[in-house]
């Protein structure tokens, strides 16, 4: 029947109706379905336009939606996802698709797809970056399950994704829970990205003694040249705001403990569980809960006073600092990559680098013009082992390292916390290390349990008896 609807969504919040408007003005003939009456009134508002009307009844919105179905689920992540989807599927037909476009851990929805398959329905992962605004006007999206289910939706998603240079900003990622995995990783990035512009203001005003305004004045700059990112011009704006209330600057009476949803901590548990280390990510997750910690740090501010609070020559620090920003940030890329290869031979996702990176160059948080060096890298050598290990950014560690060097080694001697830039320059200078000092973990492994170890001049595994004078 040609009069039914392409596509319904369930949750009409602000992601849900941003997206359906999207797809409306795309030409798509969609619907939705929320519980709350308030929700479909601002719907029909705000769709007036193009006459969007959602439903007030399950039933009635199941019934019309063309076969195979395609619904889409934009609902808190969590045990709603799982309410939702026990109301749905009395209601579906073998062949119909649920796209579940929360932020859900990718285990949930491995045990969703799992369960559903056994009833012929198709159940998607996605995660849809670019908060409200990307919604509304162009998102990033990750989607993962069955490809030939994904071939139904693909038109939809590639009309409403952002576009860079004509390329959407969409792309199946592969089976599974791989699309959620990706967001995950995505996320965590965002966490480290947010961190390194955290420990660049603060070296700005507490290091340098900008105020707000030079702040953002350096922040202007930095975003015009090979930084330039979302995430980074957002943080521009934020210096501009006053607060009517204080009569200063907003971000002036913004407390210093930060919360989180809880992804980039996945990130950091699933990298354990992988042993693939991201540890610039997990600086970033624990600066947020070391943050929250207000009470005691300020105690221990008083007893334990910075003996020295100055950084020489200003002027070449900011040069410094702005190639310390620049690395950190090819690092937090380098990691959340690097974990996405790993997840992607341990759970058989069979995941494109090359598109995944293309993907993030438009519509998401993470958003930068350093993705368009990272597509062209994976793009000449797809089965490139780390981006470290590309001759391109190989160039471009070569010119920043020895700055970043600088940044860290005064920030360090003069007290300043840069958690997630040293933890960058540690990671680095491990990777280039040939012969590290694990062999020593080796010995007083074997020495104290027997654990055993490999020798470098002879194959096999071999225990020695440490307390024995001669070997
Ligand atoms: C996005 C964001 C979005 C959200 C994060 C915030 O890609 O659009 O990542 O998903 O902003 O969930 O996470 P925290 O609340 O944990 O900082």
């Amino acid at each position: 029947m040609n009069n039914k609807y392409i596509l319904g969504m369930i949750g009409l919040g602000t992601m849900g109706r941003n997206l359906l408007l999207n797809m409306a003005d795309n030409g798509f003939s969609v619907t939705g379905y929320d519980k709350d009456a308030r929700m479909l009134q601002k719907l029909e508002e705000d769709g007036k336009a193009h006459n969007l009307k959602g439903f007030a009844s399950v039933e009635d919105f199941i019934q019309s939606l063309e076969l195979p179905r395609r619904v889409m689920l934009l609902v808190p992540a969590g045990q709603i996802v799982d309410s939702v989807i026990q109301e749905l599927v009395p209601l579906l037909d073998k062949g119909d698709m649920i796209i579940d476009s929360g932020n859900s851990h990718f285990t949930d929805t491995s045990r969703r797809a799992e369960d559903l398959s056994k009833q012929g329905i198709h159940f998607f992962g996605m995660g849809i970056s670019g908060g409200e605004e990307g919604a509304r006007f162009g998102p990033s999206m990750m989607p993962g399950g069955d490809k030939t289910a994904y071939n139904t939706v693909k038109p939809i998603l590639e009309a409403v994704s952002a576009k860079v240079n004509g390329d959407p900003c969409v792309a199946y990622i592969g089976p599974g829970a791989s699309g959620h995995f990706v967001k995950m990783v995505h996320n965590g990035i965002e966490y480290a990205i947010m961190q390194i512009i955290a420990e660049a203001y603060y070296m700005l005003k507490n290091g340098m003694g900008y105020n707000n305004e030079q702040i953002y004045n350096t922040f202007k700059k930095w975003n015009e040249g090979r930084l330039h990112c979302f995430l980074l011009e957002v943080t521009r704006d934020i210096f501009k705001v006053k607060d009517a209330k204080s009569g200063g600057y907003l971000i002036d009476v913004i407390k210093d403990e930060a919360k989180s949803k809880g992804t980039g901590k996945w990130t950091s548990q699933i990298s354990m569980d992988l042993q693939l280390p991201i540890p610039i990510i997990n600086e970033a997750v624990s600066s947020r809960d070391l943050s929250k910690f207000k009470q005691l740090r300020v105690v221990l501010a008083n007893a334990l006073p910075h003996e020295t609070e100055k950084i020489d020559n200003p002027a070449d620090f900011e040069v410094q600092l702005e190639q310390a920003f620049y690395f950190a940030m090819i690092t937090c890329y380098a990691q959340g990559l690097h974990l996405l290869s790993q997840a992607s031979t341990e759970y058989k996702y069979d995941m494109n680098l090359q598109e995944i990176s293309q993907i993030w160059r438009g519509g998401c948080i993470i958003r930068a013009a350093l993705l368009e060096d990272i597509y062209h890298a994976y793009s000449e050598q797809p089965d490139l082992a780390h981006l470290y290990a590309d001759a391109g950014i190989q160039n471009k560690l070569k010119e920043i390292v020895p700055g970043t060097r600088k940044v860290i080694g005064n920030a360090i001697q003069n007290g300043f916390a840069l958690p997630a830039f040293a933890s960058a320059l540690t990671y680095y200078d491990s990777f280039r290390t040939a012969n590290s000092p694990l062999n020593l973990t080796q010995a007083q492994r074997d020495f104290f349990g027997a654990h055993t170890f490999e020798r470098t001049d002879e194959p096999g595994i071999f225990h020695a008896d440490w307390n024995s004078d001669n070997l």
